[in-house]
């Protein structure tokens, strides 16, 4: 039943989990015609995490979202809607977020999966802090999982360097006033989409002996031109969301970008100019998860206990679509 106030919207509790194999530069400079030296001064990226062959999206999504109903003392029963944000889903149908729901045994929630790439994660809290505004949810798993070593094409080295697998999900639920989510935004530019796709395997070219002699099962990239985007994007989305809610750049204690380069990171930084222990990288360990990145970025710095309250954190990420998000959260610490 909808209540008659607007109430305020913020993550309670978050959690993660990453898989033990580890990629290194090295290892890949066994794999395909590639160097360190080349990975880190152009990425900033030194290795990535791995799934196993018997291992799927719901898997580590399930771990993150039991590790998150851990820290936030919760049962999964209390539990009223499951978003997973991903764009490797462990088949199109059921939805990772029904299999998750199953897992946990969070058998009160409704469940659905979030297509918005590397922004999916900031998606997500968008449309989970509108439920929660409006009283119709009490608690909301939001979850940004990949896997994404499945999608990449270990002959590319233009594209199989750059990820990796892992997953973060948080708990969004009803706080004090002035607390949560300020402000959030969510675009697109389709118009754009053809410059980072998976052509087939959907509707449009069904998996066929051909679509597989051709690599079409793979992630295929325009790098620098997603690379241009990305700088032109970010800065200006993470502004946009400050503006929403009346702070201004001055305002940011802490800044948890998506993690997928650091020439792209340091543009925002400059832009937003915050120093740089104000923001938080772990690409370096892990490379570009996807719609994981902030995720797995936010839990990390919350377990370190980097984030006090009142301070005004932003997350801002861009992805294919195109897409790019962001948000404004004033945190607070909660334990149950
Ligand atoms: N090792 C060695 N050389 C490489 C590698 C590699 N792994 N990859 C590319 N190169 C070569 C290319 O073949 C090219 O060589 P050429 O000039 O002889 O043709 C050259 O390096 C390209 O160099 P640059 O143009 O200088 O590369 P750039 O600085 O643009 O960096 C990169 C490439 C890292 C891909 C960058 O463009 C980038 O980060 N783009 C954004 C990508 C991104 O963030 N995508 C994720 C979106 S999120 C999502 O939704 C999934």
């Amino acid at each position: 039943m909808l209540s008659n106030s607007l109430k305020y919207a913020g993550i309670i509790a978050t959690g993660s989990y990453m898989p033990d194999n580890i990629l290194t530069n090295f290892d890949l400079e066994q794999m395909v015609d590639t160097n360190n030296e080349w990975i880190i001064s152009r990425t900033g990226i030194e290795e990535r995490r791995i799934t196993g062959d018997d291992m799927a999206t719901s898997d580590i999504a399930t771990k993150a979202a039991l590790n998150a109903l851990y820290n936030a003392g919760m049962s999964p029963e209390e539990i009223d809607l499951i978003i997973v944000a991903t764009i490797t889903p462990d088949m199109a149908f059921p939805s990772t977020a029904c299999i998750v729901q199953k897992n946990i045994g969070a058998k009160n929630a409704a469940a659905f999966d979030l297509g918005a790439a590397c922004s999916g994660f900031m998606y997500g809290i968008t449309v989970a802090e509108k439920f929660i505004k409006t009283g119709y949810y009490k608690n909301i798993m939001v979850i940004g999982a990949e896997t994404l070593s499945k999608i990449l094409d270990y002959t590319d080295r233009n594209t199989c360097v750059l990820f990796g697998d892992g997953a973060g999900a948080v708990i969004i639920s009803e706080v004090e006033e002035g607390y949560g989510v300020l402000s959030s935004c969510m675009g697109a530019n389709g118009y754009d989409g053809h410059l980072l796709t998976l052509p087939a395997g959907g509707s449009r070219r069904p998996a066929s002996v051909e679509t597989i002699e051709e690599r079409l099962h793979y992630i295929k990239m325009d790098g620098s031109e997603v690379f241009k985007f990305a700088i032109k994007t970010m800065g200006q989305a993470a502004e946009d969301a400050l503006e929403k809610c009346g702070l201004t750049k001055e305002d940011v204690d802490f800044l948890i970008p998506h993690q997928a380069n650091t020439r792209i990171i340091d543009s925002a930084v400059k832009r937003l100019k915050i120093s740089q222990e104000r923001v938080y990288i772990n690409l370096n360990k892990y490379g570009n998860m996807s719609a994981a990145s902030i995720a797995v970025a936010l839990d990390e710095a919350n377990q370190k206990q980097l984030l006090k309250d009142g301070d005004v954190v932003v997350l801002v990420g861009f992805g294919a679509g195109l897409t790019w998000g962001s948000a404004v959260l004033k945190w607070k610490n909660y334990r149950r």
